[in-house]
């Protein structure tokens, strides 16, 4: 098991990855109530205003997983989040995960954290590697990933009924080996 119970703060040209506070609550519900944040996530908007604050209250005790809050440098608010989690002992890997609310998109911070985000992890753990799925419909979570040097191994047919269409998951991998490699 890797121990995460620490919480940084990472500083970085258009965003700060921080351990979520008070204030934050708000504007996460934002995010997580996006229709393209509930598209891309396959999720359905089921959350209630007590479980939001439950969850990014008790965020900075888990010791598991990491969860920090993607801040905009511009106007200090967060607008999305990172996350490592469900550690997987045969490969000794975690699973990363991204979202960024309306407020932040397309203006190079999902790169940018994902970037500093996963840089922190490869130095701080000794995790092989990272793992993480994205839809076949998310050609830009696609691009994030794979400028980051994930690449595609696997993938699951049919996961997610979109519309009346059956969409695919697509398992990616970083290994530490191909991290060190983008770092050269
Ligand atoms: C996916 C996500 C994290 C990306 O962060 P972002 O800040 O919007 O992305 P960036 O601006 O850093 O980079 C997007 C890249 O994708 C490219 N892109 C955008 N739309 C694209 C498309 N339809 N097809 C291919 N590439 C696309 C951009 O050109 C850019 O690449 P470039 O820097 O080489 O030009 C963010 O958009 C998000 O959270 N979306 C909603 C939820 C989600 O999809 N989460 C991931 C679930 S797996």
């Amino acid at each position: 098991m890797i121990d995460l119970k620490y919480k940084p703060t990472i500083i970085g040209n258009k965003v700060i990855l921080r351990p979520f506070e008070t204030g934050d609550i708000d504007y996460m519900e934002e995010c997580l109530k996006d229709p393209e944040v509930l598209k891309f996530t396959g999720s359905i908007d089921d959350f209630d205003r007590d479980f939001i604050t439950r969850w990014y209250s008790t965020r900075n005790d888990q010791t598991d997983r990491l969860d920090l809050a993607i801040v905009d440098k511009c106007n200090n608010i967060a607008v999305g989040e990172v996350v490592v989690n469900e550690y997987d002992e045969t490969r000794h890997s975690m699973n990363f995960r991204i979202l960024i609310g309306p407020r932040g998109r397309d203006r190079g911070l999902g790169t940018e954290a994902t970037t500093l985000f996963v840089d922190y992890i490869f130095t701080n753990t000794d995790l092989k590697q990272l793992t993480l799925g994205v839809y076949s419909f998310n050609p830009r979570a696609q691009r994030v990933y794979e400028k980051v040097g994930f690449i595609l191994e696997s993938i699951d047919k049919d996961e997610l009924e979109y519309e009346g269409v059956m969409i695919d998951s697509l398992n990616m991998v970083l290994t530490r080996e191909n991290w060190e490699r983008m770092h050269k």
